[in-house]
């Protein structure tokens, strides 16, 4: 493939509508024939293949301490003074930080992720779940990322963060803000100005919520208390952490469940042989092999970012320091080395080489969360709405570059009850 000449200084543009739609052609090229390569259209290095992709994440010179070099070198006085405020949000998250910084907060934070903790989030994402399948279940027709998949994990994180019921209005506003300034704000005037003062409010609000809890003379069952509560010897989270961190929860936890959710139920309903299995599967046993297979074949994390810390040589060709580096997730996890037929969608296939959460010291902390919310999500689309198929108006994607997810993914069913429907078991 011809990577260099065009426009923007040339390189391969990821971002055309027929790439959006279905990067893999492209990948599956660039991994084969460029497998390092630099592409002047996004100043960065993008790296292909499975194995590269493992030994940069254990590689401490791809650092994840990408904002704070990018803040205090390249930008200039008047940015970094329009910036400060988000820049003082980010510095916070563990996502930017290597050891010893990272190991600190990540083993903190650890204590809120424990499996007795995972567990109380089972009922209530079966409950928000039921709530929203009952309500779209007579009408025969929805979209499945606005009515169901977008909603489901904004709530569900609300609600375990201990948002009082009554602010969960202004906390969803909140959130989009969130997404629209990972969006871009999509030629609406003033959008963007709107989004960061409204991260800005999300991060007051918070703040008081942690400062409410501290102070409170019981501690509950949620995650802003677990975070209180979390200690490793003598040291605690400090507020401004706890604050940070439950940003980067919702930052990391919303739009990537909302799109395993519309990824997974685009892959199924294209592969109806799939659905099949799953949908006869004896106690739902394919359930959870279906969803590592949806985040190997089409997942919501296309690429991770690092910064080179030093000079590094890989396949023949120097990265500088301070150069970006995009590990390609969604070419690693169709790699043939190392996944048999990759380009095939197979449920009972269970790739746990897969890269879809990362791999290495900044793997998912979320991860089991993820997979709670997305095997129980898919189960009740695929058995409490009979003869679900994609809509006649087709799916429309976001662009961009890191994820992959759809802005909007019509189905059609027919209208019921909600209750799961009888299928044969399988043979
Ligand atoms: C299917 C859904 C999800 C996907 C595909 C996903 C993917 C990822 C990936 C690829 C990373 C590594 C980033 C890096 O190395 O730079 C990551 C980190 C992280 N994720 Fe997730 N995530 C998902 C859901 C969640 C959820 C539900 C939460 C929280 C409730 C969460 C919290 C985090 C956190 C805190 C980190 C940072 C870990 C660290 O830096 O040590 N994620 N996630």
């Amino acid at each position: 493939m011809n990577n260099g000449g065009g426009p923007n200084g040339g390189g391969v543009d990821l971002l055309t509508p027929e790439r959006v739609a279905d990067p893999y052609p492209v990948f599956d090229d660039l991994r084969r024939h460029q497998p390092v390569h630099w592409n002047e259209r996004y100043r960065a290095w993008f790296i292909h293949r499975h194995d590269d992709l493992l030994a940069a994440l254990k590689d401490p010179r791809f650092s994840s301490d990408r904002i704070r070099p990018v803040f205090e070198h390249k930008l200039t006085e008047d940015q970094r003074k329009e910036r400060a405020p988000t820049y003082r949000i980010l510095g916070e998250w563990m996502v930017f930080r290597d050891p010893p910084d990272h190991t600190r907060l990540r083993k903190l934070v650890s204590r809120a992720f424990t499996p007795r903790a995972i567990s109380l989030w089972e009922p209530r994402i079966a409950e928000v779940t039921e709530e929203l399948i009952m309500n779209f279940a007579p009408l025969g027709g929805m979209d499945v990322i606005k009515d169901f998949a977008y909603p489901l994990p904004a709530v569900v994180i609300a609600e375990m963060m201990g948002v009082p019921p009554g602010d969960r209005d202004i906390f969803k506003e909140w959130s989009d803000d969130l997404m629209v300034l990972v969006f871009g704000a999509r030629g609406v005037q003033g959008r963007r100005e709107r989004a960061q003062a409204g991260l800005g409010e999300l991060s007051g609000y918070l703040a008081d919520l942690v400062r409410h809890y501290r102070n409170s003379s019981t501690t509950e069952d949620n995650l802003i208390c677990s975070l209180i509560d979390a200690a490793e010897g003598d040291d605690t989270l400090t507020d401004d952490e706890i604050t940070g961190t439950c940003i980067l929860l919702l930052f990391g936890g919303h739009e990537t469940t909302t799109n395993l959710i519309g990824n997974g139920l685009r892959a199924l309903l294209n592969h109806p042989d799939q659905l099949d299995i799953l949908r006869r599967s004896p106690q739902r046993g394919f359930l959870r092999a279906a969803v590592e297979e949806i985040l190997r074949f089409d997942g919501p994390s296309k690429m991770q970012v690092r910064m080179a810390a030093g000079d590094i040589t890989l396949r023949g060709l120097t990265i500088r320091r301070h150069d970006m580096v995009y590990l390609v997730q969604a070419a690693a996890n169709r790699d043939p080395e190392v996944f048999a037929n990759p380009d095939r969608f197979d449920i009972r296939r269970n790739p746990t080489a897969h890269v879809g959460f990362g791999f290495g010291l900044h793997y998912c902390l979320g991860a089991a969360v993820a997979r709670l919310e997305g095997a129980i999500a898919l189960d009740a689309l695929v058995r409490r709405l009979p003869g679900l198929r994609p809509g006649p108006q087709g799916e429309e994607w976001h662009p961009t570059l890191i994820s992959r997810g759809m802005e909007s993914f019509p189905v059609s069913y027919n209208p019921g009850d909600g209750r799961p429907s009888q299928v044969e078991p399988l043979p």
